[in-house]
């Protein structure tokens, strides 16, 4: 065991130094581009044949489409703009063109890849201008990537991602942060998946294809984890410096060897978060080493390494240290720039591939660069070491130091000229991307400042930087589709979040609310048995129910129907009775037998069986007695509702009749759905129909809440399932396990788990295409939706 690692030190240590010494080369000869201006004339000389299609004689600017242009934050009528004026063909076809060069390596010249270009732009275009895009408001949703996923047949592996990346940001401890550790993996996992769909042909069978996008998912998140977990961690002020250097030791033995080694004893704050994150990426590595060929495997290793230790040179770097050299400054930035974009096509074990390593190698410091040009500010207040921040701090005191902007364009030199040999394409491609970079900056930043900076790193050549500062004012058509993507998923998470908080807040404050409305007085001179019945019932609503049927119809009424809060008390009390009762009869020994309920025992249990069996139907007269009093509405309407009230409980009946009669026998999965929409489904519609009846809302609206209801009512039901496996006891405040005791037929003893969990997003992404259709606010029933499938108790 010793000699091997012994033997892999030596390796990994001779694989970084002549990977430096391919940046020091490379390095060099950028620097001498930039000493002798070489790249200037050459530049210039593009620009002005790239000017041809982006920027328009000012008079004919004066008018024209450009004035009409709307807004890229408003991205379905951008699109929309685009497409009608004739420029979404060609926006489309530049941003994929950069992905193919950028993320998945590639040069246009190819006719495969222009072939494949061609094909993602036309099936891009047809989604985007297709006629089910009209009302959707997210571009990527969650039953949106569920039902690609299925269309894919990796539903299960979509499944367990999701889990995955909830777990992981529940372990993101403060200080860190939990959005953009997920964003970050979900990243790294799309670049993989575009990797592996790259790689395949058309020779490739439909299950094989499943198999590889199913791994490539599982590849990319175990890789990826090491951004949050080893990156992430070490920049961030979570450990403290003898933890850094533990962890750091591990993971330099785990790029060395192979796998994680064990953990050991640890000394030092943060054991807990260390075990989840040692556990978490001992997994992740032995799949790595498992799926991997052996000739790949190594690459992997070895250009983790050099992406490792570049970082870690990077990190050590202090800004107030004045005496970096160029080299300091560049070659690790060439270096984990470069290692990272290696890694991402060795870990799907792709074939070598010498042209591919050859521009990856060059293509990171572009990217890295443009990115540091963009967070010079950021990561000045942070004291980050990046060329900018150095330059911005030591430009005055250090003339030999070299102007990173300028670096900047003699990378886009080389690129355009000597990696991809004066394409024209790439030119276009790549000019676009810098201009649109420059006019992005200017816009965040705001003209002062831009100004500002320009005036610090525009090129020494006043001419060439005219020429650039023209083309940021100037040129047109230079926009990005992964830019706008960007934008709208951070708004969209960002709007998320809000929505979430809102709902949340909503839930506690009705919850609160319908607590004080529950408990049933006992009337004057009422004998004892009476008040026994009475002290029943209040002990069962007494219990720890989350309340959701009457907080929907709290939020439905009084949000948006605007009824009047005081009005329907009476109505919020009879779905709780008749919930309650329900769950009363539910946990009968002749039913479930359960003796936990809402966190204490059941009613049988803590009264006796009687009691129990006359509070259930006690509750439901109450529920009426309720509904009849609901004096602010008309009276014919409050008929409906009684009638439609008694229909719902006969239906809940026939729900727990099927659902008795089916014990050890298996239903099909139809018979299931029915059985369940009667015993679990019923209510929640109950819930939204109710107060629609109160409001008077049209036929049409009412079949859309059905509809929602319907399948959020299953999804609730199927997750009561699983949690009856899987739950967790103190949270659920029952029992588990009962169902199997029972010999019941659920979505888990006939589909499995995994099958249940299916279904359960099925029904998820049926509720949510159904809630389209609900002409009002549904951000508090997507919200509800997501909480059913993700909740714990
Ligand atoms: C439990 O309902 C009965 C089912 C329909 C599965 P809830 O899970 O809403 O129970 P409480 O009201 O929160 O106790
Ligand atoms: C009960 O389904 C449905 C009712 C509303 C009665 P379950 O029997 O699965 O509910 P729990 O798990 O006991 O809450
Ligand atoms: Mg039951
Ligand atoms: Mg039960
Ligand atoms: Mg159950």
């Amino acid at each position: 065991m010793n000699s091997i690692n012994v033997e892999n030190t030596k390796n990994v240590d001779e694989c970084y130094q002549q990977a430096e010494q391919r940046a020091a080369h490379y390095f060099q000869t950028l620097y001498d581009q930039v000493i002798k201006r070489t790249y200037i004339p050459t530049l210039t000389n593009d620009f002005q044949m790239w000017k041809q299609n982006h920027v328009r004689h000012p008079l004919l600017s004066l008018w024209g489409a450009r004035k009409n242009k709307p807004n890229t934050k408003d991205y379905s009528n951008y699109i929309r703009w685009m497409n009608v004026t004739g420029k979404l063909d060609s926006y489309l076809h530049r941003s994929i063109s950069y992905i193919y060069m950028r993320d998945l390596g590639k040069s246009l010249q190819s006719p495969d890849t222009q072939n494949r270009i061609r094909h993602v732009v036309d099936s891009l275009k047809d989604h985007l201008t297709g006629s089910n895009q009209g009302n959707k408001s997210e571009l990527i949703s969650m039953a949106g990537l569920y039902r690609w996923a299925q269309k894919e047949g990796i539903e299960s592996t979509f499944i367990w991602l999701m889990d995955k990346l909830k777990t992981v940001s529940s372990h993101i401890p403060e200080g860190m942060d939990a959005e953009h550790a997920q964003r970050k993996l979900i990243k790294i996992i799309a670049g993989v998946l575009m990797h592996v769909i790259e790689e395949m042909d058309n020779s490739v069978s439909p299950i094989e294809r499943r198999e590889k996008l199913a791994e490539a998912i599982r590849l990319g998140y175990s890789y990826g984890l090491t951004y949050p977990f080893i990156d992430d961690l070490l920049d961030a002020n979570v450990l403290s410096t003898e933890e850094k250097q533990q962890y750091t030791d591990l993971i330099r033995t785990t790029l060395i060897t192979g796998f994680v080694p064990k953990l050991g004893s640890w000394s030092g704050d943060n054991l807990k978060l260390i075990q989840f994150i040692h556990a978490e990426l001992r997994e992740a590595y032995k799949y790595i080493k498992a799926y991997q060929h052996s000739e790949t495997l190594n690459t992997f290793f070895e250009q983790s390494y050099v992406f490792f230790q570049s970082q870690e040179v990077d990190r050590k770097k202090d800004l107030s240290n004045p005496s970096y050299t160029n080299e300091d400054l560049y070659i690790p930035v060439i270096l984990k720039s470069s290692s990272s974009r290696l890694i991402v096509r060795s870990v799907i074990s792709a074939s070598e591939d010498g042209g591919f390593d050859n521009r990856a190698f060059f293509y990171g410091i572009y990217n890295q660069l443009a990115d540091d040009f963009a967070d010079m500010f950021d990561d000045m207040k942070e004291g980050a070491v990046t060329p900018y921040t150095y330059y911005l701090k030591y430009h005055g005191l250090r003339p030999d130091l070299i102007n990173p902007f300028e670096l900047y364009w003699a990378v886009i030199s080389h690129l355009i000229h000597n990696v991809y040999d004066s394409d024209l394409l790439t030119c276009e491609v790549i000019l676009d991307r810098a201009i649109n970079g420059l006019k992005r900056f200017k816009a965040r930043i705001g003209m002062e400042k831009y100004s500002e900076v320009m005036k610090l790193f525009a090129s020494a050549d006043s001419e060439f930087n005219h020429v650039i500062q023209t083309m940021v004012r100037r040129a047109d058509d230079v926009d990005f589709f992964d830019k706008l993507l960007r934008d709208h998923i951070i708004t969209n998470i960002r709007n998320q979040r809000k929505e979430q908080d809102e709902f949340i807040d909503t839930v506690k404050t009705v919850r609160n609310q319908i607590n004080n409305i529950l408990t049933i007085s006992k009337k004057e001179n009422s004998s004892q048995i009476n008040e026994s019945i009475v002290d029943a019932a209040n002990y069962s609503l007494a219990g720890d129910g989350k309340r959701l049927r009457p907080i929907m119809t709290w939020v439905m009424g009084v949000n948006e129907y605007g009824l009047n809060q005081t009005a329907i008390v009476p109505l919020l009390r009879s779905l709780e009775y008749m919930h309650t009762a329900s769950l009363i009869f539910d946990d009968l020994p002749s039913q479930d037998n359960a003796s936990l309920r809402r966190g204490r025992a059941t009613l049988h249990q803590q009264y006796n069986i009687a009691t129990a069996e006359l509070t259930g139907l006690f509750l439901t007269q109450k529920a009426i007695e309720e509904q009849a009093s609901l004096d602010q509405f008309d009276s014919k309407t409050v008929l409906k509702l009684i009638q439609y009230s008694t229909q719902v409980t006969e239906v809940m009946c026939k729900g727990q009749a099927m659902d008795l009669c089916s014990k050890g026998k298996p239903l099909t999965l139809d018979q299931l759905n029915t059985m369940c929409f009667y015993k679990t489904g019923i209510a929640f519609e109950a819930s939204l129909i109710m107060p629609a009846i109160l409001a008077q809302v049209n036929d049409l609206e009412m079949k859309a809440l059905k509809q929602f209801a319907y399948h959020a009512g299953i999804a609730f039901q199927i997750k009561d399932d699983l949690l009856d496996v899987e739950g967790d006891i103190t949270l659920l405040g029952k029992s588990v396990g009962i169902d199997a005791n029972n010999n019941s037929s659920t979505f888990v003893s006939l589909l499995g788990q995994e099958g249940a969990r299916k279904e359960m997003w099925e029904h998820y992404c049926l509720a949510i295409e159904a809630l389209h259709e609900v002409p009002r606010k549904t951000a508090f029933l997507k919200h509800l939706l997501d909480y059913i499938v993700n909740r714990d108790h």
